[in-house]
């Protein structure tokens, strides 16, 4: 885990407009030698930040970027909340933090090893998307865990669509898409054992702004949300939104159970409807999609008959892209 020194945070907040800032400027700022002013974009270059320099202007940015804004983040959403510049996983993070309060957040501005469900890796360049993972616990283990993980989506999407417009759905039974692109994903990950409280950590996931050489590393097709409400995105308040709403239906989940989510989940399904093909390692099902139920289950139709498919590690496809 790390944190940016307080020069470079400045630093980088300087450049984050996307601008030219001459060295001259930079060091006039922060009281340093344009030599040390040099040798501090070379730290920030090791992030993987884009930053280049041309003679007689300066550094810029080869896109401007909004930064994640830690006295907002705690203003709007309390403590314990945790940002840090640099992790391996938000979810190795927080699952180090033992059992905390519900709804405790840690966020990064990039992941070393940033990890998706089954076994991929999730690119996380720093600055650019949104990583962060909440804490939750809940009383009755397993069972409610198919549902924690469908209503996470739901928060999700509902958060993005009610502050940046309609657009948003889900692919079974928490990517987040768009048009056939993946924007985000959730990982759930359980600490602890199975009887008794479970306490759960929940890692999302959100394209916003994809850099060109991360682009190269997504091995699916993807979107981000600049592109899709064509807008810069304020990440600060982005993920202001979303944490406040993933923790409301939480709450709820937690009071009522799934039942209160199921309209809202088979809304936003984006193959309701649709052939899809299910798959793990061994075999695969074809069916109609039919939404979700309230105990979690999947709802697959074929030849006239429903078979309600529960979690695991499966993943659904659209037949024709399967097929295709
Ligand atoms: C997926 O495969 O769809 C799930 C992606 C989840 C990525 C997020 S980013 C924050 C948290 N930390 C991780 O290492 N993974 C999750």
């Amino acid at each position: 885990m790390k944190k940016l020194d307080p020069a470079n945070q400045l630093l980088l907040s300087q450049l984050a407009d996307g601008r030219f800032h001459s060295g001259e400027e930079l060091g006039e700022m922060l009281s340093l030698s344009r030599a040390s002013i040099s040798k501090r974009m070379a730290e920030l270059r090791r992030l993987g930040l884009d930053i280049f320099s041309v003679k007689g202007k300066g550094y810029r940015l080869a896109s401007p970027l909004s930064l994640l804004d830690e006295a907002k983040l705690k203003e709007s959403l309390g403590e314990p909340l945790w940002l840090w510049s640099e992790v391996g996983s938000t979810n190795d993070v927080l699952k180090a933090e033992g059992a905390v309060q519900n709804g405790a957040v840690v966020l990064a501005e990039c992941q070393t090893a940033g990890r998706g469900r089954r076994g991929h890796n999730w690119v996380s360049p720093f600055g650019a998307h949104l990583y962060f993972s909440l804490f939750w616990q809940l009383d009755s283990g397993h069972a409610a865990l198919q549902g924690l993980s469908l209503v996470a989506g739901v928060a999700v999407a509902n958060a993005i669509n009610d502050s940046l417009g309609d657009g948003v759905r889900l692919k079974w039974p928490n990517d987040l898409y768009h048009n056939g692109r993946k924007l985000g994903g959730i990982l759930v990950e359980l600490v602890g054992q199975a009887n008794g409280p479970v306490n759960i950590i929940i890692g999302v996931g959100l394209n916003v702004a994809m850099p060109m050489e991360a682009a190269r590393q997504v091995d699916q097709p993807w979107t981000d949300l600049q592109q899709i409400y064509n807008q810069p995105i304020d990440r600060t308040q982005l993920a202001v939104d979303v944490i406040s709403r993933l923790r409301q239906s939480l709450t709820l989940f937690s009071e009522k159970g799934l039942a209160a989510f199921v309209d809202d989940w088979n809304r936003l399904d984006c193959f309701w409807g649709q052939a899809v093909v299910l798959k793990n390692e061994q075999s695969q099902q074809v069916g109609i999609c039919r939404g979700i139920e309230s105990d979690g289950a999947l709802l697959l139709e074929a030849g006239g008959k429903v078979s309600r498919i529960y979690g695991g590690e499966l993943s659904m496809r659209s037949y024709d892209s399967a097929t295709g």
